[in-house]
């Protein structure tokens, strides 16, 4: 249930994401959440939920439903803050309520032009393209990101959305080894190359959009394909008696990736949840690798930020 980081410290391979959880809604869940039996929570400055999420913490930890120790939480530095670290990691804390923060990550390896600390809105420049900073580095962002866990602000600090090459880079000038890579992963994006990467060099792969979750809101993101309507993730749902979702959080817990899909319906906290009472077989594993369609889901930058950073 657990995976221990490079550093000794534990993470639980189920979390729940709570990018694009209605405002209102969020003490709610996070405390049926936590109800039910989950610790590990994926929050982002950028999701702008951490006052609210603060308050189910607060609760929740006061009320002895949970102890903070009990709790994993993770929240991430925005582009725009690349040049304010120690000011932005605060003013998460604040805003959760917190003393430290399990793990704080780069939310994306580029720099935006600073709009204030704790704002996060994707400054565009005139020719509507994203308005990038090319004066701070990556490394310059994570030595501040070292200073966060020598000043006991963090536990363990880690990349997202890195690809092979940048993920090497960080390996070279990192003093501190970044505990985890968050990336987009799910049955139709396997990334199996970037898994294997950061999997040998000891980072923790946390898969993203484990549901492939984008083609989910296709009013939002236009997505094309669903992958949990694959008719082989459908047949293997049938043979072991699960849902789809449930043979897809599997798969990746079973490819040692941490998982944090997100969810707003009750019942699907639990389906989610209850992901390890079962095992799928090897040969079903290797079926699932026939499903890859390269496919990323997660087109944010191309839809808001008028350029496709992947490019
Ligand atoms: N680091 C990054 O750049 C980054 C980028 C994207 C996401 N994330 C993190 O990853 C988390 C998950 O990503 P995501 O929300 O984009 O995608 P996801 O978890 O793959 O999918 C979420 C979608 O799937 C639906 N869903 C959830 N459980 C289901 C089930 N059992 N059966 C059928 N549908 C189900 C949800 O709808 P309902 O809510 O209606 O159930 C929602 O529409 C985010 O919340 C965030 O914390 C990080």
């Amino acid at each position: 249930m657990e995976i221990t980081l490079n550093n000794g410290f534990k993470m639980p391979k189920m979390g729940l994401g709570v990018w694009r959880m209605e405002k209102g809604e969020i003490k709610y869940l996070f405390l049926n959440a936590i109800q039910i039996g989950y610790r590990h929570f994926d929050c982002a400055a950028d999701y702008k939920s951490e006052p609210e999420i603060g308050e189910a913490l607060a609760e929740a930890i006061e009320s002895g439903l949970v102890k903070r120790e009990e709790l994993f939480i993770t929240s991430k530095l925005w582009n725009s803050d690349h040049g304010h670290v120690l000011e932005a990691c605060k003013d998460s804390l604040k805003k959760l309520q917190l003393q430290y923060l399990d793990l704080y990550l780069v939310h994306f390896p580029v720099a935006t032009k600073h709009t204030g600390v704790g704002n996060t809105s994707s400054a565009l420049g005139k020719d509507g393209m994203l308005d990038i900073d090319t004066t701070i580095s990556l490394e310059t962002t994570w030595h501040a990101m070292e200073d966060l866990v020598y000043a006991g602000l963090v536990r363990s600090i880690g990349i997202s959305n890195y690809d092979i090459f940048l993920t090497r880079d960080c390996l070279a000038y990192s003093k501190v080894k970044p505990a985890v890579n968050q990336i987009e992963t799910h049955p139709y994006f396997q990334r199996e190359s970037l898994v294997k990467f950061c999997q040998k060099h000891g980072i923790c792969v946390t898969a993203h959009t484990p549901l492939g979750g984008a083609a989910a809101n296709p009013e939002f993101f236009g997505a094309t394909y669903n992958c949990l309507e694959d008719p082989l993730l459908q047949e293997l749902a049938e043979k072991y008696g699960r849902s789809p979702a449930q043979i897809a959080l599997r798969w990746g817990i079973q490819r040692d990736t941490a998982v944090i899909p997100k969810t707003s319906k009750l019942k699907r906290l639990e389906e989610n949840l209850q992901v390890f009472d079962f095992e799928l077989k090897e040969e079903d594993m290797d079926l699932i690798k026939n499903i890859d369609k390269k496919y990323r889901t997660n087109l944010i930058s191309t839809l808001a930020w008028g350029m496709d950073i992947y490019a």
